[in-house]
């Protein structure tokens, strides 16, 4: 589903995420629309999520910004050892498979949470939660102390074409005038209209640009769309997708730090 966050980064400023208060109001009926048979969630973003994760037997996952840990438990399930979740709600499962560790904790402060110091993992997850990191590169960073040598993260993020474009239709504005904006905006999220976010602008280079200053790589990315089965089923979902995109997945891996070690697939230049 999409995350109601901002980043500001290269050509928007100097950093800092989207407030994460309210969280504590929205987390039940984030839940609740998540787990709507005809969720995006469900529909798209968690099975598309799931094929790039693969196989997760005897894989230890860290899931940062969890939720209430249903992802996680589900992981948990299917063999992933050594699960850790946090979040900053602290809205989670009552009912957890054993190895399920959720831990209240603020995703900025990933450095200095107690519950993971010395200890490694072979996925980390930032499902729509990386925007409310207050320094991006300083929580990718931190991330990436956390992953073991063959590890990845799997990041994901709402298309921000999707908010500008919401931005024009409230605005009577451009779409390059909202995409390129930098002013800061209420939102009020569709799981809660009682909660306003204030979310930041941010732009798909202010995206990639984040990952490599954490001296991380892109493996892939994807778009994930609906199946021709669930576009016929629920076309009003479709008709959402059609308008405003859906969701970016990346899997990153850590850049090779030693001089001497060619990047992954790279050719030497004569
Ligand atoms: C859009 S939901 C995504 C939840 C889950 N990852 C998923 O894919 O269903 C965003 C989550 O980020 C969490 N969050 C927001 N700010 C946070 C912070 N500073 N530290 C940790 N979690 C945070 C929220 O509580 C919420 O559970």
């Amino acid at each position: 589903m999409p995350d109601n966050s901002r980043q500001t980064v290269g050509s928007h400023g100097s950093g800092g995420g989207d407030s994460s208060q309210g969280w504590a109001e929205l987390a039940p009926g984030y839940e609740q629309s998540r787990a709507r048979e005809d969720s995006l969630d469900r529909l798209v973003e968690w099975p598309a999520q799931r094929e790039l994760f693969g196989d997760v037997a005897g894989r230890s996952v860290l899931d940062v910004g969890c939720g209430n840990g249903g992802k996680l438990a589900e992981l948990v399930r299917e063999g992933a050892t050594g699960a850790v979740g946090i979040d900053i709600s602290g809205n989670f499962l009552a009912d957890r498979p054993p190895g399920l560790e959720l831990i209240q904790a603020d995703l900025s402060d990933l450095d200095s949470v107690p519950g993971l110091a010395g200890r490694q993992f072979d996925r980390i997850l930032f499902l729509q939660s990386f925007g409310y990191a207050r320094e991006p590169v300083r929580t990718l960073k931190a991330a990436r102390e956390l992953l073991t040598d063959d590890g990845f993260i799997l990041l994901t993020r709402t298309q921000p074409i999707r908010y500008a474009l919401e931005r024009t239709e409230q605005n009577g504005t451009m779409l390059g005038e909202e995409y390129f904006s930098t002013a800061g905006y209420t939102y009020r999220s569709g799981w809660n209209d009682e909660v306003a976010l204030t979310k930041r602008p941010y732009t798909i280079s202010d995206l990639l640009n984040v990952f490599s200053a954490a001296g991380l790589w892109i493996e892939t990315a994807a778009e994930p769309q609906l199946s021709e089965d669930d576009r016929r089923r629920y076309p009003h979902k479709q008709a959402w997708m059609d308008k405003y995109l859906g969701i970016l997945i990346f899997k990153l891996r850590p850049l090779p730090t030693g001089p001497q070690t060619p990047l992954p697939g790279a050719r030497h230049s004569s």
